[in-house]
């Protein structure tokens, strides 16, 4: 076995607004970690689309975007993450409504997935990883020694995603924001591709009424058995 295959992995899978994102993050600070956020790459796609002017249905078009992504991920001086695509600074950009629903769009498509596979699959380095998004557990690190499916109830989800782009200063209607998650949540789940669901052994976790400590204990627990 490589040497990288015996480096652990904790998958943290989950729909909007779950907090995967958050968890995943604190996670991977406690355990000194290294982090995947998936779902920036599939927005970095989405986002590098509409700059160069590519369809969101040109299937060809958007896997040479994927397959060629320059992506950089690092964190500023207060630790905050950052994102960079093509050198430029893009941290709040993908963050968009729109970015996150492009995002979607080419997540269905299979060759975009496949392109970004070995992107992804090359973030396991000593000495751990987090990898939070949709198919971590079921497909990209299919064999980790702990899986999450993290949930939430839809409202609790809306409104969480509402505070963190207010947050951002992004101003949004909460029931647009429901409807909208609401619809990115089916596409989601009822894509053929890759369709987001628990993986097989994932342990479930609905984080409704919890606070972020309570659930990144009970995630630190369960990462000490492993
Ligand atoms: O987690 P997020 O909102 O940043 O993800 C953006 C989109 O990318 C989301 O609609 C689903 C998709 N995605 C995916 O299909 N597979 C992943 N591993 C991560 C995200």
């Amino acid at each position: 076995m490589t040497r990288e295959l015996n480096t652990p992995v904790i998958t943290i899978d989950g729909p909007v607004g779950s907090g995967k994102g958050t968890i995943a993050r604190s996670v991977a600070n406690a355990l000194g970690w290294h982090l995947l956020d998936s779902g920036a790459l599939y927005r970095l796609v989405s986002l590098a689309a509409l700059n160069r002017g590519v369809a969101l249905d040109d299937v060809d078009g958007l896997s040479r975007l994927a397959a060629a992504l320059d992506a950089r991920f690092g964190s500023d001086a207060d630790g905050e993450e950052q994102i960079w695509l093509e050198g430029v600074d893009v941290t709040s950009s993908i963050r968009t409504e729109e970015c996150g629903a492009g995002a979607s769009t080419v997540a269905a498509l299979q060759p975009v997935r496949d392109a970004l596979l070995g992107l992804q699959k090359g973030f396991r380095q000593a000495p751990g990883l987090v990898a939070d998004g949709r198919d971590m557990g079921t497909h990209v690190f299919a064999e980790a020694g702990l899986k999450v499916f993290l949930t939430a109830s839809p409202e609790e989800r809306a409104k969480r995603r509402h505070k963190q782009l207010n947050d951002k200063g992004i101003d949004v209607n909460l029931a647009a924001l429901s409807r909208d998650i609401e619809e990115r949540d089916r596409r989601d789940s009822e894509r053929s591709v890759a369709p987001l669901r628990p993986a097989e052994g994932a342990r479930i976790l609905d984080s409704s009424g919890k606070s972020i400590e309570e659930v990144v204990r009970t995630v630190l627990d369960w990462a000490a058995e492993l």
